[in-house]
């Protein structure tokens, strides 16, 4: 369907999905694959451009992953990022070196305009490094480009073969003019015209599942975020009553979101569906009784919702198809594996075992999330809807530091309703670039003082974060006078809390979610 390919080669690196959105970003379709990824089938793929990743690896190491070197005779442009840089110098007989100490953060690097990447960029222009390895002697044939106070080849190219290579991050947000020197690779360099569009997505898409599933049966796991409902409503467009979908409410949602997910896909809402909801909170306090580590809380919170899910779907008996809402970063994260785990991704994914059908459908696996959004709009989802900040699969559930109980569910969810409140209410919404804010609780206890009483009380997070990838987030600067109405409000107003903190780190290092 797309001519215009490029192909990103995955070596473990955190930021693989994000190289992908960018090159997309430029309208160039674009895959993320294994560094393993036969030559042949590369071929078939045909690319304009190869992007390598980063990865946590060091070149010397005996089964560190490396190129095919077959690679370099393809006459495909080849863009090498920080452990792809290594890669490629190490490969072509350059000189790789260990330092004592990592670098890593914002650097500022001298760029040589002559380069193609380079172009369009201010001469001294700030990146992000997060490396230990580093280029000490670069292959025949290639110039350096770009240098540091501490790194001798911060980028480095062989303009007559067409293959560059960056030591920073060009994708992330805080190299600054990260994107003008991708889309000088992908346009400039690969010669990709940037004329990938979304806008017939929806349309095709209900066509061909039409023509799928005919008059089969049809099960949805509804979460009520923005990936699950585009795809239900996407279903819904393409067969109607055949699709069922079913929403657990497992007590860690926002303030009244179960009955806000009930108005809208519910029977007196506008989409021609069957909805079932469970009302499932009690099941799972008691499973989280007592159990603090994140990673366990994650693990059974996902475990109880399958349960749940699983014993529903027995009442409705065999279906032919499964909806799930996967979109591209969740197949790239379950299809490489590689990276180092950061947390256990809790979504609908989970459930193929549990249930009885004969196929899988994910409409929108192809999609990140904002090319999901853009679909939603199409489809004539409601902005509210369609713009919905993102919400973890396991909720509250990880905005709790600590054991959960009711208790503090209650107490973070006031909390959390009172802050989006007064945002709203203040416009920030909608004038800074919000990707998410929210309410956590610390699980922090400190003294204060209430009228003419001690009190010993809980502390309340506020966390905004401006971002439109999720991968890379800044802390927003949401101005004084806001947080000093919402800090008061939740203090007065909810029980149990007597201190709000800010939260200003960005991520990295710190993540989204606080587990
Ligand atoms: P972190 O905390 O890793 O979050 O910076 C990045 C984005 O992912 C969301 N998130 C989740 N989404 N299941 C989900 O579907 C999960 O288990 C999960 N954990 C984090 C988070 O809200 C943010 O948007």
């Amino acid at each position: 369907m797309q001519n215009e390919k490029v192909l990103v080669l995955d070596f473990g690196g955190q930021y693989n999905q994000l190289i992908a959105r960018r090159v997309r970003e430029c309208n160039v379709y674009c895959e993320v694959h294994p560094y393993n990824m036969p030559i042949e089938k590369i071929k078939e793929f045909n690319p304009k451009g190869i992007i390598f990743t980063g990865g946590p690896n060091s070149v010397f190491l005996k089964d560190s992953p490396l190129p095919d070197k077959e690679l370099f005779n393809l006459n495909i442009p080849i863009l090498g990022i920080c452990y792809g840089c290594q890669a490629i110098a190490y490969l072509l007989k350059g000189e790789v070196k260990t330092a004592p100490s990592s670098e890593y953060g914002k650097i500022i690097i001298d760029a040589d305009n002559n380069s193609n990447l380079f172009k369009n960029v201010n001469k001294k222009t700030t990146v992000w490094m997060s490396h230990t390895d580093y280029v000490s002697k670069v292959p025949n044939g290639f110039k350096i480009t770009a240098t540091s106070n501490n790194c001798p080849v911060a980028a480095m190219e062989n303009e007559e073969k067409n293959i560059y290579a960056l030591q920073f991050h060009p994708e992330v947000m805080h190299t600054e003019e990260g994107m003008k020197m991708l889309s000088a690779f992908v346009l400039d360099v690969c010669g990709c015209k940037g004329d990938w569009k979304m806008d017939s997505f929806a349309k095709t898409t209900i066509e061909s599942l039409k023509e799928k599933i005919k008059d089969g049966k049809v099960l949805c796991a509804l979460s009520g975020g923005v990936d699950s409902s585009v795809a239900a409503v996407l279903l819904s467009k393409a067969v109607g009553k055949q699709l069922t979908c079913v929403f657990v409410d497992h007590g860690l949602l926002r303030k009244d979101e179960g009955d806000e997910v009930e108005a809208v896909f519910g029977p007196n809402g506008p989409y021609n569906l069957n909805f079932i909801r469970v009302n499932a909170q009690e099941r799972f306090y008691k499973k989280l009784k007592g159990v603090t580590d994140p990673e366990a809380k994650r693990k059974i919170i996902g475990a109880e919702f399958i349960r749940v899910f699983e014993e529903e779907a027995k009442k409705i008996g065999a279906v032919d198809y499964l909806v799930q809402g996967t979109i591209y970063p969740d197949v790239i994260e379950s299809g490489l594996g590689k990276s180092a785990t950061i947390k256990s991704h809790h979504n609908v994914g989970g459930l193929p075992s549990v249930v009885n059908f004969k196929e899988i459908v994910e409409p929108l696996r192809l999609l990140f999330k904002d090319e999901v959004r853009k679909v939603g709009l199409e489809l004539g989802i409601p902005d509210y809807l369609v713009y919905r900040q993102p919400f973890p699969g396991p909720g509250l559930g990880i905005r709790i530091i600590g054991e959960v109980t009711e208790e503090k569910v209650k107490i973070v969810q006031e909390a959390d309703a009172i802050y989006r409140e007064e945002i709203k209410k203040a416009g920030i919404d909608k004038s800074c670039n919000l990707g998410q804010y929210f309410a956590a609780l610390t699980n922090m206890q400190s003294v204060g003082v209430m009228g003419d009483f001690r009190t010993y009380d809980y502390a309340i997070a506020l966390r905004a974060v401006e971002t439109s990838d999720f991968m890379t987030a800044d802390w927003a600067r949401i101005p004084y006078d806001v947080i000093d109405i919402i800090s008061r409000r939740i203090v007065n107003e909810v029980k149990g809390v007597n201190r709000v903190l800010l939260d200003c780190t960005s991520k990295p290092p710190a993540t989204i979610e606080f587990e």
